[in-house]
Formats: C-alpha cells, sequence, structure tokens
C-alpha cells in the first residue's frame, strides 16, 4: 500500500507473472495530473513513468540533466493524486545517484517519502551497483535502464543506437544479469538492436521493457507527447504516432483566436 493509503492495481510482482505468462507489458510516461489520469483511465496500461524527459517535454531543456529532485518529486506527486491502476515508476535525475550510494538512497527515499510512487529507475549497469543495492536494501523496488541512457549524453556525443558493435553488446548483458541478481523488479533497454533486446529478455527472468529495443522484449514504453503527436520534430525509427495531437490543438487556438475576433466569442450562452 502506498503511503496515500491507495492499493494500485499492478504490482512488481504482477509484472513479473506478466513476463511468466507471455503477456506484453505497456508503459507510458506522465509528468502532469490531468495526462496521468487520461492514461489510467485507458485501463491496461502496466507503468506509469515520470521520466526525467520532463526536462525536455515540460520545460524545454536539451537535454535531461537539468532536472533537480525537487522538480522530479513535484512532477511525481502531480502524477501519484492520479493514477489508481498502473505502477508508478520515477526517474532519480541526474547527480541525484552516482555520487555515492547514501546519497542515492537519501535521493530514492525522498522520491518515495514525499511522492508516494511504488518504484525508481536508474541509468548505468556496473557502475552504480552499489547505489542499486542500497536502495533495494531500504525495500524501494529498482528499475535499471541500460543501453541509450540520456543523462550520459556527454559521453556519447549523440543519441544515435547503442551496443552495436560486439564489446558493447557483451557489457549490456553483463551489466543486465547484475542489475538482476542483485534484486532489480525489471530493466528498460533503450535504443539498441532488436536482437541484443530480445537476446536480453531470453537470459534474466525480470521484465525487460523496450523503447526502440525491437519486439523481442517484455513490454514497450513510449513518451506520450511523442506518441500522441505533440512534437514533430522528433521523429526516430522507433516512434509510432497514435495521434496528431499538435494539429488538433493547432486548429482549436486558431478557431479560438477567430471567434475572438471577430466577437462569436462569447454568445448569449456563454455570458451569465
Ligand atoms: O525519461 C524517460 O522518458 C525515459 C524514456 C526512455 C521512456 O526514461
Amino acid at each position: 500500500m502506498s503511503v496515500t493509503g491507495k492499493n494500485r492495481v499492478v504490482t512488481t510482482h504482477k509484472l513479473m507473472e506478466m513476463k511468466q505468462r507471455g503477456e506484453k507489458i505497456a508503459m507510458l510516461t506522465a509528468y502532469d495530473y490531468t495526462m496521468a489520469s487520461i492514461i489510467d483511465e485507458a485501463l491496461g496500461v502496466d507503468i506509469v513513468l515520470v521520466g526525467d524527459s520532463a526536462a525536455n517535454i515540460m520545460a524545454g531543456h536539451e537535454t535531461t540533466l537539468p532536472i533537480t529532485l525537487d522538480q522530479m518529486i513535484y512532477h511525481a506527486q502531480s502524477v501519484v493524486r492520479a493514477v489508481r491502476n498502473a505502477l508508478v515508476i520515477v526517474d532519480l535525475p541526474f547527480g541525484s545517484y552516482q555520487g555515492n550510494s547514501k546519497e542515492a538512497l537519501a535521493s530514492a527515499i525522498r522520491i518515495m517519502k514525499e511522492s508516494a510512487a511504488d518504484a525508481v529507475k536508474l541509468e548505468g549497469g556496473e557502475e552504480v551497483l552499489d547505489s542499486v543495492r542500497r536502495i533495494l536494501s531500504a525495500g524501494i523496488p529498482v528499475m535499471g535502464h541500460l543501453g541509450l541512457m540520456p543523462q550520459s549524453i556527454n559521453k556519447y556525443g549523440t543519441y544515435t543506437v547503442r551496443a552495436k558493435d560486439e564489446h558493447e553488446a557483451s557489457k549490456l548483458l553483463n551489466d543486465a544479469q547484475l542489475l538482476e541478481h542483485e534484486g532489480c523488479f525489471a530493466l528498460l533497454l533503450e535504443k539498441i538492436p532488436a536482437t541484443l533486446g530480445a537476446q536480453v529478455s531470453k537470459k534474466i527472468a525480470i521484465p525487460v521493457i523496450g523503447i526502440g529495443a525491437g519486439g523481442g522484449v517484455d513490454g514497450q514504453v513510449l513518451v506520450s507527447h511523442d506518441m500522441l503527436g505533440m512534437n514533430k520534430n522528433f521523429s526516430p525509427r522507433f516512434l509510432r504516432r497514435y495521434a496528431n495531437l499538435k494539429e488538433n490543438m493547432l486548429e482549436a487556438f486558431s478557431n479560438y483566436i477567430k471567434d475572438v475576433k471577430s466577437g462569436d466569442f462569447p454568445n448569449n450562452n456563454e455570458e451569465y
């Protein structure tokens, strides 16, 4: 039970059972109450991720690095207030867990205490294992994140597909096994070859959720604003658009402007 007293329907245990049954897991991002309510109303969304992509989508930053722990907690609180069914996972932001495991635990505890989310996610394998271990030892479920790790963009210098060569692919496979062994309840794989995604999913027993990691993993995640077509400048190969909200919104805004300018809005039924 979360500290708000609500029992969410999806648990880490249920996700494991889904993998065992071969039932695919659907995950979407949310950063605010209204979007999270609509996502959760579409029953069948298993996980809502309060991603640090909020830095890009909500605040317009070029990378995910600037978002702070306080800002992530604010977004998480808004999402948690809305979600009744899905499991809510919150990203530990850049700088809140890489320093040492004590700092990582303190950050994870703040997220859990102040937002009442269900779990945290962090990027990295072997390098962050101490932090993962310490967070797990406090009873906080952890999702790992390997492949393209946007918090390391300054190291990579590019957002292109990761782990295409043998060396990086075998490190990723090893990291996935380490994270599973440590006790992570799930793993997110971002932008890697589909064959590697499928290989990881077969090798480890915990659910593997992909974004640009092919169809051989146990579930998929997309950034909601991208799949709704609100951001037409971002068109990676893995992105399927399910709506054209940007066009719908532009049309609505220009109709409103037209009506205000012409004096058509408000009419007699829209005034007191
Ligand atoms: O922050 C985020 O949105 C993510 C994506 C990979 C889903 O981690």
